[in-house]
């Protein structure tokens, strides 16, 4: 993304996004999810430009002040997966619950190379809906590039169908889709699975 356009301005934020901060997980498993901080910037950075050095997302690379805009909005859900204390991948994007119906966009998410295909996206990506759905969400989108292979096997398998052509949306030349997938409602025994 480049400075000039920066991130959407949306209207004002809906529920308790915020409280998921300072939520860690925590468990038996070495991938850990917790929300992301100013401290992670760099390391986030590092992510950026390892995972969207590409042709066709040249304009859509976050820089410091994008991070710094997703962490101070309160709509925005930001999580972090480490190993080890490092951080490896994120996602983040809007949790909209004043949508009809109440959406969760995902505005991006990213592995480093080296720990990539080891299952940290799923618990990304697992951990994100988990909370779009305790707070309501029914639906998540998102937008990919038709040329990000791996994009499209990865959201394909966590239910994302593509729902429209969005012409130029990388910039010219460079379409992009705009794809969507349910999120179903939690069952009466499921919690958030999150530990506070
Ligand atoms: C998309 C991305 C986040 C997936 O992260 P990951 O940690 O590698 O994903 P996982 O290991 O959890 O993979 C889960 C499943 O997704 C599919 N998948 C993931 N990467 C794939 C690839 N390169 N080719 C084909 N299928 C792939 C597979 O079904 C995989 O299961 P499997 O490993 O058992 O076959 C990662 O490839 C990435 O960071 N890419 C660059 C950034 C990007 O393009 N983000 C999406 C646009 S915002």
């Amino acid at each position: 993304m480049d400075e000039s356009s920066g991130p959407p301005v949306r209207p004002p934020r809906g529920p308790q996004v915020t409280e998921a901060r300072g939520i860690v997980e925590q468990g038996p498993n070495p991938i850990q999810i917790r929300p992301a901080g100013a401290g992670d910037i760099e390391a986030l950075l590092l992510i950026e430009q390892q995972c969207f050095n590409v042709y066709y997302y040249a304009f859509y690379t976050f820089d410091r002040k994008d991070f710094e805009f997703y962490l101070d909005d309160p709509e925005t859900l930001f999580l972090t997966a480490t190993v080890a204390g490092r951080i490896v991948g994120y996602v983040l994007g809007p949790v909209e619950t004043w949508r009809s119906p109440p959406a969760a966009h995902i505005d991006s998410i990213a592995v480093l190379l080296e720990a990539q295909r080891s299952g940290v996206g799923s618990r990304l990506i697992e951990s994100f809906f988990q909370e779009a759905r305790r707070l309501g969400c029914e639906l998540a989108t998102l937008e990919v590039s038709p040329a990000n292979e791996a994009g499209l096997a990865f959201f394909a398998r966590y239910g994302f169908r593509k729902v429209h052509r969005l012409r130029n949306y990388y910039g010219k030349g460079l379409h992009g889709l705009l794809m969507a997938a349910p999120l179903e409602r939690p069952g009466s025994t499921e919690g958030d699975g999150w530990d506070r």
